[in-house]
């Protein structure tokens, strides 16, 4: 242990540079291996965890590594028909999550035209209450993830006219909280992958003068451990996920110096595992596809140069935006 009672130890055991080759066959192979007991335990997040791997993959330079037309097949194939949403796998229930997935990786593959566009409005366009908020699917578990993955897919699909944005913007606004953060619905507490959804909602939709910057700020690099690391919230362990949903967030406020960047930079690299390559939640631990794309995100973020520039509010190469002519709001 560290000198924080929840914080971990770095040690010259833990990779100090970034393992690229290492990283593009994890998530090469993570894709082959389709009998493997992992593989076949992630089903319900398939789609998440194809963006995770692809954005990571370009990330590295190497998209040319996938399979297209298998991962365009997939998604076409996960479309339901009657709803318009896009389901997780084949024979799951649609869910705003696996579309938002769905429709990252298409306008990554420059593939959009391949699925029914305007069931997808349709679909997010039905998800929405009428105090703004949305649900995430037909079972109606209402969370402020969701109102982002409604306007980041309506933004990325042209689509921002089906739903009331200035309710949205009402809904989310009533999860701002006293100590500057926001949570998952009204008085839940304050959660740095809220605050990423928050913001970046709000960025979308040019609101993000909403918010104090300076407390909200100040409250995002407190998550930062002796180790370098980041927690989510205060007493937490660091994770190497919160290098994005953090370091994202100082990023629209225009604060991401309130952190120390080299010992964030060390954390993130010893989450690697040299062997298997890919990355882990903290020094150690098993890797996986989802920290692997956010351990990358959060070095791309700190302006690491051998990767590409990634878009903080959508966590997509910076150049799939440019193409779609898509800015963001930052605090000026
Ligand atoms: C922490 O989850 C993260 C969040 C609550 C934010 C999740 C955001 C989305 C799903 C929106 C889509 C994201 C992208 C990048 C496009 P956790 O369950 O790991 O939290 P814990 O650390 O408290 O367990
Ligand atoms: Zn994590």
């Amino acid at each position: 242990m560290g000198e924080h009672p929840k914080d971990v130890e770095i040690t010259d055991e833990h990779p100090k540079t970034l393992l690229r080759d290492k990283h593009v066959e994890y998530i090469v192979g993570y894709s082959k291996k389709k009998d493997d007991f992992e593989y076949t335990m992630t089903e319900h997040i398939r789609m998440s965890g194809m963006y995770w791997g692809i954005t990571a993959i370009d990330l590295l330079d190497c998209l040319g590594r996938m399979d297209r037309s298998e991962i365009i097949t997939f998604i076409q194939q996960c479309q339901d028909k009657t709803s318009g949403g896009i389901s997780p796998s084949k024979g799951h229930d649609p869910h705003l999550l696996s579309t938002l997935s769905a429709v990252q990786i298409l306008v990554l593959l420059e593939s959009v035209s391949s699925i029914d566009v305007n069931g997808i409005v349709r679909y997010i366009q039905g998800l929405q209450n009428s105090d703004g908020s949305f649900c995430g699917d037909q079972w109606g578990e209402v969370d402020t993830r969701f109102s982002f993955c409604a306007v980041a897919c309506l933004k990325l699909l042209n689509g921002m006219d089906a739903i009331n944005t200035s309710k949205s913007v009402e809904f989310v606004m009533r999860c701002y909280n006293i100590d500057g953060g926001f949570g998952t619905q009204p008085a839940s507490e304050s959660h740095a992958g809220q605050i990423y959804c928050c913001l970046g909602m709000l960025s979308i939709l040019g609101e993000l003068d909403r918010v104090d910057a300076d407390q909200l700020g100040w409250w995002l690099c407190e998550r930062q451990l002796p180790s370098g690391g980041l927690n989510g919230r205060p007493e937490k362990l660091p994770d190497v996920c919160y290098s994005w949903w953090v370091l994202s967030s100082l990023t629209l406020l225009d604060r991401l110096h309130w952190i120390n960047a080299d010992k964030m930079k060390t954390f993130i690299l010893a989450t690697q595992d040299p062997e298997s390559g890919g990355f882990t939640d903290r020094p150690g631990d098993m890797v996986d596809l989802y920290h692997t794309l956010f351990g990358l995100a959060g070095l791309s973020l700190l302006g690491d140069a051998s990767l590409k520039p990634i878009n903080p509010v959508f966590c997509m190469p910076q150049y799939v935006m440019d193409k779609l002519n898509i800015t963001v709001q930052t605090v000026p």
